[in-house]
């Protein structure tokens, strides 16, 4: 065997062991993966902590994922945040911290703080959306 023939057989030899680690590397299952640590980009910033705290709930009319109302104090580890726009005819409900529900203005529809109708006439649940503080900022992302 010449120099040649060694160095022929070397370069095949490289691409052979190292093709099926480029191939893997673009295979649909690792770009799942990749989407499964990127999730946490989906975060998106709907207000402030001092806005939250002012009033116990935070209404964000053009948030970057929507309408949302977040809902609670910026130390309570578990935040409700709901798409507030009843399922019934579109009206924006309020919240009602006493009660601790979801009031609709126009028909009198009522939503628990999970979104699921408590009183009619709508008869769909509100979305609600995962919501957390990070530093001074509220955010909230699609769940
Ligand atoms: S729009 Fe909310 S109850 Fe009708």
């Amino acid at each position: 065997m010449n120099r040649r023939d060694f160095l022929s057989l070397v370069g095949v030899g490289f691409i052979a062991t190292s093709l099926p680690v480029a191939i893997a590397a673009c295979s649909p299952d690792n770009q799942g993966d990749s989407s499964a640590t990127s999730g946490d980009e989906a975060w998106k910033k709907v207000g402030s902590t001092a806005d939250l705290d002012s009033k116990g709930q935070l209404l964000a009319k053009n948030s970057p994922v929507g309408i949302v109302l977040v809902v609670g104090k910026s130390e309570d580890s578990n935040l409700t945040a709901v798409n507030p726009k009843c399922t019934h005819a579109g009206c924006t409900v309020g919240w009602e911290a006493d009660s601790k529900k979801f009031v609709c203005p126009c028909h009198g529809s009522e939503f628990g703080i999970d979104g699921k109708v408590t009183k009619g006439p709508a008869t769909k649940p509100i979305p609600s959306y995962l919501a957390k503080v990070e530093g001074d900022a509220v955010l909230v992302k699609k769940g």
